[in-house]
């Protein structure tokens, strides 16, 4: 195996140390990250390497820290906003690295940076490597809005073509999320009922129980729409929704996902809702933050043109302070048009699929009770736990074995954000229109719309 230097721009962030330590940890592990590469973190504090390390270390368990000697993680101090950013970068490397090791320019940063960080690799010729490959790798937000995203792209595109660049969306690499185009694909029995002539509407809930935390700064700008409809939710309504690529390569899985994004239709604004839970303001005045009329959580009503889904009503949500945290998504089906047992009251069937906590898969029929003349809603159950045990995958580890092996399908391409970042634009545009409640925190904002406000977005 080859070693693989990773350079992580913004590597004094709170994301090294969460998500990516555990994951290095996870792919020495299992092999799959040969031990003799390299952890450079660049940032702008002075910091010593043995200094960068300890702090790196703090909270990780006994287990990860042990895995993690097999790696040199080291710190470089410099300021890439400076024309002379990264000037020194190159001398660095080559005394570092044993062998000719692949790059991975990580780039935990505001994106407002990336333009600057590509150009200062361009200019020491970082960007280019003779002897192995060079891959970009960022996270969301991917810009703004549209055109923000757009010039994003064109100023990385103008040193790193696309096939270079993994772009990531973490709920790509959700177990559930990766087996939904399996069960569909896999399973002409699942892929059937997928369709309008038996589909009522569709679901999609992330709800997460803790507040904006101590991204408030981030969060004033871009409020649940952008930080999570315009990527973890729509990525997953176009995986639910595509139809079956020809093939699992070149791209194709891309293709059949902009194609749904591409389809999707915002309803009028009365059919959707925002909000903020209560104590967002106090919040943001504790923390000096201004207070804007961020939605903090959002309803969002669509649907798809494409012939197997005209007319579904697909409605997504997602919030913070919301009483529990989980993930689900479930079709709900049409009922029978006269049922044999009109004294009865039949359940709506439904396809569940669990994001989070769980990853099971339900499929909701009518039964009959045992032994009575009673009808019974009962669940036909796929728990991949008492299956196949307890789930091990780790996202980050997934998404950066990904990265190593240049395996780009959970990553998304340049299209499907631009066809986001549209709907998320479209969405906007009807901001003044949307009704917007205040809700008490843990609670949840659907059944408390006796407090719509009458409130306006500016
Ligand atoms: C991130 C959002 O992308 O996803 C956060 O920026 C959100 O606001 C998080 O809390 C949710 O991810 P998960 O995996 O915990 O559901």
């Amino acid at each position: 195996m080859q070693p693989t230097t990773f350079i992580l721009f913004g590597g004094t962030g709170d994301l090294t140390k969460r998500k990516l330590l555990p994951a290095f940890a996870t792919l020495l592990r299992e092999e799959k990250l040969a031990r003799r590469s390299l952890l450079i973190g660049i940032g702008r504090r002075p910091l010593t390497h043995e200094s960068y390390r300890d702090s790196l270390f703090e909270g990780l368990s006994e287990d990860d820290q042990k895995t993690l000697q097999h790696l040199s993680i080291l710190y470089f101090q410099d300021d890439v906003s400076q024309s002379t950013g990264l000037n020194n970068l190159p001398q660095f490397l080559q005394a570092q690295e044993q062998a000719a090791s692949n790059r991975i320019y990580y780039l935990a940063t505001s994106y407002t940076l990336f333009p600057q960080i590509v150009q200062a690799l361009h200019r020491t010729h970082l960007d280019k490597h003779t002897d192995r490959w060079t891959r970009l790798v960022f996270e969301k937000p991917f810009g703004h809005d549209l055109a923000s995203s757009n010039a994003l792209d064109n100023a990385i595109h103008a040193v790193f073509p696309e096939e270079h660049i993994f772009r990531i969306d973490h709920y790509l690499a959700k177990e559930t999320v990766q087996n939904l185009q399996v069960v569909k694909f896999t399973n002409p029995v699942i892929d059937n009922l997928l369709h309008r002539a038996l589909v009522s509407h569709i679901t999609l809930t992330v709800d997460e129980s803790l507040g904006v935390g101590n991204r408030l700064g981030y969060y004033a700008e871009a409020g649940v729409l952008k930080d999570m409809i315009q990527n973890h939710l729509l990525q997953m309504t176009a995986l639910l929704l595509m139809e079956q690529p020809k093939t699992l390569t070149n791209g194709a899985l891309h293709t059949a996902k902009v194609e749904v994004l591409t389809h999707l239709q915002i309803a009028p604004a009365e059919q959707h809702l925002l909000g903020q839970y209560q104590s967002y303001k106090e919040e943001c005045v504790q923390a000096n933050v201004l207070y804007t009329e961020t939605a903090t959580f959002a309803k969002i009503a669509l649907t798809c043109d494409l012939p197997r889904w005209k007319n579904v009503p697909i409605l997504l949500r997602t919030g913070k302070k919301l009483p529990k945290k989980y993930g689900q998504l479930i079709v709900h089906f049409k009922p029978l048009s006269a049922s044999p047992y009109p004294e009865q009251r039949l359940a709506e069937n439904q396809l569940i699929i669990d994001v989070y906590p769980e990853q099971d898969i339900r499929l909701r029929l009518n039964t009959r009770k045992p032994w009575t003349n009673m009808l019974a809603p009962i669940n036909l159950l796929f728990s991949p736990k008492a299956h196949f045990g307890p789930n091990t995958s780790d996202e980050y580890a997934t998404l950066l074995g990904d990265v190593l092996r240049g395996e780009k399908m959970l990553f998304t391409r340049s299209d499907e954000v631009q066809a986001a970042w549209k709907i998320v634009e479209q969405i906007e545009a009807l901001k003044s229109k949307i009704p917007f409640v205040i809700y008490e925190d843990e609670t949840d904002p659907e059944k408390n719309s006796s407090r719509t406000t009458g409130h306006r977005f500016a």
